[in-house]
């Protein structure tokens, strides 16, 4: 089984120098971790036993250097690259990406520009993805796309192709209040784009917990511990926080580089190592180093900040500006407190291997990273794994999702100065033995749930949920092969009946159903029907019979009212009561619903003759989705003791006869002739009743992929449509 990694950046990143390319690797966890974990491929008992990775070489690069600059990482890093104009991704990764998705789901709306053309490009260069990886994808490859470049690739993808489709968003997922700030279709097709996978993963509880909100909110659409179902897929939402190669950074052997902490005497480390970025929080670390260099002078020249920036983004001008401010605060510090023997801070800009990097983190007494967000923040993780003595302290900020796997670390809130300055005190103070008992506690979990175990989860994850669905789906699904049979039943029976459901199977379930009215095709495709000789139609619906009376009053047609309280024959055309019935368990339901409609903005009650509904499509999503269970569950107690039932429908409770469901009407109008052709076609909870009274030799068919007791599914309510259009059509086509 091949893997086939998704990102915008490849993990290498070209660079053109005297006419001629170089590669670097590319900054930032993405790239870090992944790469380790494909490194580590092969020695384990993972199903995955190849892998590819499709990404952006970082640069434009020359038409005509496309097939040479291919070969190159193709023999060199296993990558793909995915060519993209200059102007393209000046619009997109410098634009959409960085300057919009990026501050906004590091919470800063205010360095967030708003602009359609990035959007439009944004989309543009996921099709791009989508076009290259089509080429490449074979049968039983495996997708797993990362991060907030490619946020529309899972849907493109699953129109294409059946592979199972993961998603990893390595940055946070920002409460719904900010998200919301989003043009109103790039946020609504944003999360349609990413519940287009079978599996997405965040670093933290939070994260996910912030985007099922997102999409209960915009999308509408409700999850069940985490899995939500889409027309053709569940998709399942879950945490998975990023791990790293303990073992590399625990055992590297690191000379030549000195990688033991100085000596006493020597001015003791206090290591800070980001990409130069405004989420990192470094102004306000070095304003922290300065207060603790103001408010601890016993410390002057025995204490030394060893600060590594790496370059980033630096076409975004926000990248630019910190860079400047960092250039003069450390110019200011080292100004106001060193002197000829002691440099405060000592400041590289520019990206070590790693190598360097772990003998850096031996060397350092104190880690400092106070993002002011994060979304996971490899790096801590990384300091605590290098410590082979077990000594040293990391100081963590409380918005990096590392913090909550690292609680026995320093935890601070980095936008209060005072504390990152007593934390850097306190740090240099810890005892040692303390010092050791806390690494040793977070060395055991990094070791426990390193890199791999983290792949390996989310792939496990992923391919047991895909095989899930879509075993369900291709063991029920009415594939061509059993419509033609259906055709060919349908054809020869001498008597055939079809009783469809109205919402979801002859019209989309909308938001305000009172709009849901036949278009003028439905009207002459169902006449079509009626009118073949041989044929019966049997419209089943839970609304009104005022209703279905005025949208089909002029048509021959069977129909039943109410969920069956009510049915009116093709024949003679008025409405009577399928069996007697009582209304007046309504004087204890109507009171009931009416007070739950008093706490609950937009909703109503409907009340007809036998039945009762509770409407609540209009109210606040959020603050249905709690009440309703409530209702439901109040509802269920009092209708025990009464001759009456309760539905849960799309965004209704209804509540209506006992005995009056649509498998008692079905057998109505099935024991009123002898048919040897029975299509039976239904989208809702209630039609499951319908289903299971079906006779053996008829064609129960749900629409939608949730779970069923009909023998057949379409996918979509188009594909019910279409199955009636070929049954009218007649032609077998
Ligand atoms: N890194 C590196 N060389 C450096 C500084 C950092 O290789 O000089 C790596 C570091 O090992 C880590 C990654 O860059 O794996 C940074 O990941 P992190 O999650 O901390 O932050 P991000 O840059 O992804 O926001
Ligand atoms: C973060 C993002 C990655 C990105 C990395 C470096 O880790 O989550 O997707 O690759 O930063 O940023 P860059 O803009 O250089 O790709």
């Amino acid at each position: 089984m091949r893997l086939l990694i998704v990102s915008n950046r490849l993990p290498v990143a070209l660079s053109k120098e005297n006419g001629k390319y170089t590669m670097a690797k590319s900054a930032g966890g993405l790239v870090s971790g992944l790469s380790d974990y494909l490194n580590s491929l092969g020695n384990d008992t993972s199903e995955i036993k190849d892998y590819i990775w499709m990404g952006w070489p970082g640069t434009n690069i020359e038409k005509n250097e496309e097939e040479e600059v291919r070969r190159q990482v193709q023999q060199s890093h296993k990558a793909s690259p995915v060519f993209l104009s200059k102007k393209l991704m000046d619009n997109v990764y410098l634009g959409f990406c960085n300057r919009t998705i990026w501050p906004l789901f590091h919470y800063f709306p205010n360095y967030a520009r708003f602009d359609l053309e990035y959007w439009h490009d944004y989309k543009r260069m996921n099709e791009i993805f989508r076009d290259e990886l089509l080429k490449e994808i074979q049968k039983d490859d495996i997708i797993w796309i990362h991060d907030y470049h490619l946020m529309l690739l899972p849907a493109m993808l699953r129109e294409k192709v059946s592979n199972p489709i993961g998603f990893f968003l390595h940055i946070p997922f920002p409460s719904y209040e900010l998200y919301r700030m989003l043009h109103k279709e790039s946020r609504l097709q944003i999360l349609n784009g990413l519940l287009g996978a079978d599996l997405i993963g965040f670093h933290t509880h939070d994260y996910t917990v912030h985007f099922l909100k997102s999409v209960l909110r915009i999308v509408g659409k409700e999850n069940h511990m985490g899995k939500i179902s889409m027309p053709d897929h569940t998709v399942e939402v879950n945490t998975f926080p990023m791990g790293i190669d303990f073992n590399k950074f625990h055992t590297m052997d690191v000379s030549p580089h000195p990688s033991v902490k100085p000596d006493r005497g020597k001015p003791k480390i206090v290591l800070s190592v980001d990409r130069l970025d405004y989420s990192k929080g470094i102004v306000n670390r070095l304003k922290g180093f300065e207060l603790f260099l103001e408010k601890n002078p016993e410390w002057h020249g025995k204490v030394c900040m060893h600060m590594i920036v790496v370059p980033s983004r630096t076409g975004v001008g926000s990248y630019r500006k910190i860079k400047s401010q960092l250039d003069e605060l450390v110019g200011q510090i080292n100004g106001n407190f060193g002197n000829m023997s002691w440099m405060p801070v000592i400041y590289q800009y520019t990206s070590l291997p790693h190598k360097e990097l772990i003998a850096q983190y031996r060397m350092s007494h104190v880690a400092l990273l106070t993002p002011l967000r994060d979304g996971m923040n490899l790096v801590a993780k990384e300091y605590v794994a290098s410590l082979t003595d077990q000594k040293g302290v990391l100081i963590i900020s409380e918005f990096a999702g590392a913090a909550k796997e690292m609680s026995e670390s320093l935890v601070i809130n980095p936008n209060n100065i005072d504390e990152i300055a007593d934390a850097i005190a306190e740090a240099l103070r810890l005892p040692m033995k303390d010092q050791v008992r806390g690494n040793r506690i977070m060395q055991k979990r990094l070791k426990r749930y390193d890199v791999t175990k983290w792949a390996t989860d989310f792939v496990d994850m992923l391919l047991k949920n895909s095989r899930i669905s879509r075993d369900s789906v291709s063991r029920k699904l009415l594939s061509p092969k059993i419509q033609d049979e259906l055709f060919d039943s349908y054809q020869k029976a001498v008597s055939r009946i079809i009783i469809v459901n109205y919402d979801g199977t002859l019209v989309p379930y909308t938001r305000y159903p009172a709009s849901a009215e036949p278009s003028g095709e439905l009207l002459s495709l169902l006449r079509d029907l009626e009118t073949q000789e041989k044929t019966d139609i049997v419209i089943i619906s839970g609304r009104g019979k005022e209703e279905l009376e005025e949208w089909f009053g002029d048509l021959p047609l069977n129909l039943t009212a109410e969920h069956g309280s009510w049915i009116r024959e093709a024949a003679n055309r008025v409405w009577r009561l399928l069996k007697p019935l009582s209304s007046e368990w309504k004087e204890e339901v109507v009171p009931i619903l009416e007070t739950y409609t008093d706490r609950l903005p937009g909703s109503y009650v409907q009340e007809r003759e036998y039945s009762v509904a509770w409407h609540y499509h209009k109210s606040d999503i959020e603050q249905a989705s709690q009440l309703v269970k409530e209702v439901n569950d109040h509802l269920l107690s009092i209708t025990t003791n009464i001759s009456a039932h309760v539905i849960h429908g799309s965004k209704v409770i209804e509540v209506s006869n006992s005995g009056i469901n649509k498998g008692e009407l079905a057998m109505h109008w099935l024991s009123r002739k002898q048919y040897d052709f029975i299509l039976a076609i239904g989208a809702g909870w209630s039609d499951e009743l319908l289903f299971q009274t079906m006779p053996e030799h008829a064609w129960p068919v749900k629409v939608g992929l949730s779970q069923t007791s009909a023998r057949y599914v379409v996918k979509k309510q188009s594909d019910a449509i279409a199955l009636l259009d070929r049954l009218r059509a007649g032609t077998g086509k």
